[in-house]
């Protein structure tokens, strides 16, 4: 613990606090982030007008709105358009050979949205071409992400990965007070069902997923919950289905349900 904080964060209130954060969320959090933890949450104290970690942690558990702002504050949601291509090179594929009317794709963790957004602009060209009816569900546990997802509001740096005629397509430059940004076009934006969802309580849906996206989610998860969650995953998603985990993640060997079909990249095994 330095001694130059602005707020006193003892080892112990660290704990506390990820504690709570784990009991909710599953994020396990190990103890070299007690900095990062620090630095989100003294911007809270700040927003709240708060002088010490002690009244902090009991806004914290007695106030279910700054429980939220907690939770917002802890997560982490680094992600960006076209974050590992080959994903969406193979939905192309998945496109291209496709014979029903519809496909149904969830993007679970979808943070503000880039993920999301990038599956439709690779593969809308695509499905309108074979009339295919896309069915798209984003989900997070974080509701401010969740915000930024819905408005679709990003620098213009941020879809430097996209030619002229795809930003042409699928986004709007920003003109005045906006200059320097642009914005998802309506039409994608309602294309996609946002919503609040934590992944480590069962979720009742009715329908099946022909794709689900789960990328960069479940390293913040110990493994006794990551095998819980692949399972309700396998459940949902359609017998041909396939899941798409983010580069740094596998299933264990162990799980013999799931059989690899590139990186990153499983289907159910058949029976
Ligand atoms: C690093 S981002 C990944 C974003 C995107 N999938 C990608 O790969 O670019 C991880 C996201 O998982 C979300 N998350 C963390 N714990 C969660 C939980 N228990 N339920 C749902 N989402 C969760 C975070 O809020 C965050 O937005």
């Amino acid at each position: 613990m330095k001694a130059d904080k602005e707020f006193d964060f003892s080892f112990k209130q660290f704990d506390r606090l990820r504690r709570l954060a784990h009991d909710y969320s599953g994020i396990h959090v190990t103890d070299d982030k007690y900095e990062m933890y620090y630095a989100r949450l003294a911007k809270r104290l700040r927003a709240l007008k708060l002088n010490n970690f002690t009244d902090y942690i009991t806004r914290v558990e007695k106030d279910k709105d700054e429980f939220r702002e907690f939770i917002n504050a802890i997560t982490t949601n680094v992600t960006a358009f076209e974050r590992e291509p080959h994903h969406f090179a193979h939905l192309k594929q998945i496109i291209s050979s496709w014979s029903k009317p519809t496909i149904n794709i969830w993007s679970a963790g979808c943070s503000t949205g880039q993920e999301p957004y990038s599956i439709l602009v690779n593969i809308l060209p695509i499905c309108r071409q074979k009339r295919i009816n896309v069915k798209m569900l984003a989900t997070d546990l974080d509701t401010d992400v969740l915000m930024k997802a819905k408005a679709g509001i990003y620098p213009l740096e941020a879809i430097d990965a996209y030619d002229i005629d795809t930003k042409r397509k699928f986004f709007k430059r920003g003109k005045g007070n906006k200059e320097g940004f642009c914005r998802v076009k309506p039409e994608l934006t309602g294309m996609i069902d946002f919503k609040q969802l934590n992944l480590i309580y069962p979720w009742k849906m009715d329908q099946t997923f022909d794709c689900i996206f789960c990328r960069n989610v479940l390293i913040y998860f110990e493994m006794d919950k990551k095998l819980e969650i692949l399972d309700r995953y396998a459940a949902q998603l359609a017998h041909d289905g396939t899941l798409f985990l983010g580069h740094s993640e596998s299933i264990p060997r162990s799980d013999t349900s799931w059989q690899t079909i590139g990186k990153n990249m499983y289907q159910k095994r058949s029976l």
